[in-house]
């Protein structure tokens, strides 16, 4: 996996362009951030949830020398979004004299995603990044299986796009609760197969040429249950997986716990984004430990996701 101090980051000032409802509490943000660094899939922003240089309801608390800082009863329960919060990159499209649109799909989990959904076209926000390694695109292998579950589809589409760039034949098996929730845009003429197994049914997909099937928790579309057995089913009709296949996932850690362990079974290279809470997202925090496999005497030791990951080789995972 390469590392981040290969790319430049800093903070920066985008202008939102769209901040659309695509499904139940998710929403897809545009950002012109013009001269954002060169990003790659797999990478993620730190995004400020408050219009830059706003003070209203910005608590100022003193902190005098040699003394602890004094809080009020307000100050201490207050949800203020005091810090900025990681979300993944979905793409980008860069243009002329520098101009650069990234994506943002996000769903709403706290008080700073619920004020980002109210965000309007025309407004300005902090932009720190990019941030985090990237998904490695492995030369010699010729395919690519790309699972994603819930917010962990976002950075999937990234990587389609960069899949498709490097020539790889690429499918994607998504996952949610319910179709209410998957943020995701059904061709108009596309058919979701029941049984989980990739078609042209996408439209995200479809336009960087990848087939995508679905699976949802509560059957509401496509195959009911576990994204992870459709990609099996699909696995066992693929000749050498273990010599041509990469996979690539993405999601909520059992689903991703068990693609790994399937395709660590199979001997195929598997490469997945931890989710951790993370404060800075530049190593400083120490917010974000996860354990990896190390030569120590535990076996392990611990490595920051948002400097050292967040992706990493499925066989270095201690779960
Ligand atoms: Fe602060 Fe990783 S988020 S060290």
């Amino acid at each position: 996996m390469s590392k981040v101090s290969a790319s430049p980051r800093g903070t920066f000032t985008g202008e939102v362009l769209a901040n659309e409802q695509v499904c139940d509490g998710h929403y897809r943000l545009i950002l012109d951030v013009p001269h954002f660094p060169p990003s790659r899939p797999g990478q993620f922003v730190q995004l400020q949830c408050r219009y830059p240089g706003e003070r209203e309801g910005v608590h100022v608390v003193e902190w005098p020398p040699g003394q602890a800082p004094k809080f009020t009863q307000a100050e201490l329960t207050d949800r203020e979004p005091f810090l900025r919060r990681p979300l993944s990159l979905a793409g980008r499209r860069d243009h002329a004299r520098g101009a650069v649109e990234l994506d943002i799909l996000y769903r709403i989990s706290g008080t700073g995603t619920a004020w980002l959904s109210g965000v309007t076209p025309g407004k300005s926000l902090s932009v720190l990044g990019p941030l985090g390694n990237a998904f490695p695109i492995d030369a010699g292998k010729p395919a690519a299986a790309l699972i994603g579950g819930g917010v962990g589809i976002p950075p999937m589409l990234y990587l389609a796009a960069a899949l498709q760039a490097a020539g790889k034949k690429t499918v994607a098996f998504n996952g949610s609760r319910s179709s209410c929730l998957l943020p995701l845009r059904l061709l108009p003429a596309g058919k979701v197969r029941p049984d989980g197994l990739p078609s042209h049914c996408i439209a995200e997909f479809a336009a960087w040429g990848v087939d995508a099937g679905v699976a949802t928790d509560d059957g509401s579309l496509g195959f009911a249950g576990l994204v992870s057995r459709p990609f099996e089913q699909w696995l066992d009709q693929q000749p050498q997986p273990d010599r041509d296949l990469v996979v690539y996932t993405c999601g909520p850690e059992p689903m991703m716990k068990a693609v790994a362990e399937i395709c660590i079974s199979r001997n195929i290279q598997c490469y997945l984004s931890l989710e951790r809470h993370m404060a800075c997202g530049m190593g400083t925090c120490q917010s974000c430990v996860c354990k990896i496999k190390a030569d120590t005497p535990q076996g392990w030791s611990f490595k920051l996701c948002c400097t050292d990951g967040p992706v990493f080789d499925a066989r270095a995972v201690v779960w």
